[in-house]
């Protein structure tokens, strides 16, 4: 039952003590939320696995590409679990490392790859941190830089200031939503669509582009429409409508604020007592912070299809099962990114907490 999955989770805890540290992501269940030392988006949870190294094991309640980075910012005899090696990452899956290097191949023969007059590079390829090991490792092995949510712009501004264009990688949303938040206008940007040989759109476009957005989405959130931000605001008068920045570009307008997880969070933490905050992210992390504050109205804007299904995979009996192997001596389900590509992804990885401490 529940009740013996939880006190089976709580006994392995204890007889570990502090040899694991568990993270969970915001969109874990409560019933995950309860057992994680740490709970946080996405970049503070890599910083999280890269401030601990006296630590052994690390239990990454989330998805693959979160346990992957764990893995390269940990050190060689820490291990990472992942409790359910099927909580993937649809808009990671939809950028594979031969896609993104014929993409490169392509843009840089339509860009070269001489520096420009002012010492500029002709392409810097930016990842989202929603992507596999291998294109963080790309993005290292060619000047580039991973982001994340709370950290696009900074990351952004980073490579304009070394380069005359990005390749974002792979959400669309954030990084169109990004680029027009900079003054970066729609006509300065361009398609990539992996599913076509050539991109999809005319090599002049990718010359003229100053950002090259590669066409990925999440499933989640690309669902958010207008028509559900005035629904609420008919609904409820002054409401504050927060949104995720991998919503489309009109969602993100029709919002009164944008951010990361983390700034959803503080978001409703710091709404005044009886007023009503309207989100748009991942049901599970909404309902959590609507029980939270009772005495605030906090709903998400489209309350029937929007839970994240792979991060609900975590479910708390793979949890007590890889706590269980810990206990035992062996380590289940353990992610390890290949040394080559873990040392690539690092320099990728470090140059974001550079930028963003
Ligand atoms: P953040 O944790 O950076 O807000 O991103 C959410 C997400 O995309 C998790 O997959």
């Amino acid at each position: 039952s529940a009740d013996d999955l939880r006190s089976a989770i709580i006994e392995a805890r204890h007889r570990l003590g502090d040899r694991v540290l568990v993270l969970g992501h915001f969109y874990q269940r409560d019933e995950i939320i309860e057992h994680a030392d740490f709970v946080g988006d996405s970049f503070q949870l890599a910083r999280n696995a890269a401030d601990r190294p006296d630590v052994d094991h690390i239990v990454f309640c989330g998805v693959h590409f979160m346990a992957e980075t764990a893995d390269i910012l940990s050190t060689p005899d820490q291990t990472v679990t992942l409790p359910n090696m099927a909580a993937g990452c649809s808009m990671a899956d939809m950028a594979s490392i031969d896609q993104v290097e014929h993409c490169w191949n392509r843009l840089t023969g339509i860009c070269g790859t001489e520096p420009d007059a002012d010492g500029l590079r002709q392409i810097i390829p930016v990842t989202y941190m929603n992507s596999s090991a291998a294109i963080k490792a790309f993005c290292g092995r060619h000047g580039g830089i991973v982001c994340t949510s709370s950290n696009a712009r900074s990351v952004l501004e980073w490579s304009y200031r070394r380069g005359r264009r990005v390749l974002f990688l792979p959400d669309q949303h954030l990084g169109r939503n990004t680029a027009l938040a900079m003054g970066i206008p729609p006509e300065r940007m361009a398609m990539w669509n992996p599913m076509r040989p050539d991109g999809g759109a005319d090599e002049r476009s990718y010359a003229a582009a100053s950002i090259i957005l590669w066409k990925g989405f999440c499933s989640v959130h690309q669902r958010f429409t207008v028509e559900q931000i005035e629904r609420a605001r008919r609904a409820y008068p002054g409401v504050r409508v927060v949104v995720h920045p991998e919503c489309p570009k009109e969602v993100v307008e029709a919002a009164d604020g944008v951010g990361s997880t983390a700034y959803i969070v503080h978001e409703i933490e710091r709404a005044p007592a009886g007023s009503a905050i309207a989100v748009g992210t991942e049901i599970n992390l909404v309902n959590r912070l609507a029980a939270q504050h009772p005495d605030k109205t906090v709903f998400c804007l489209d309350p029937v299809v929007c839970p994240c299904s792979t991060m609900y995979r975590i479910h708390p009996a793979y949890l007590a099962w890889a706590l269980d192997g810990l206990v035992a001596g062996t380590v289940v389900n353990r992610i390890t990114v290949d040394p080559d590509i873990a040392h690539d992804a690092k320099t990728s990885l470090t140059r974001m907490l550079e930028v963003h401490p």
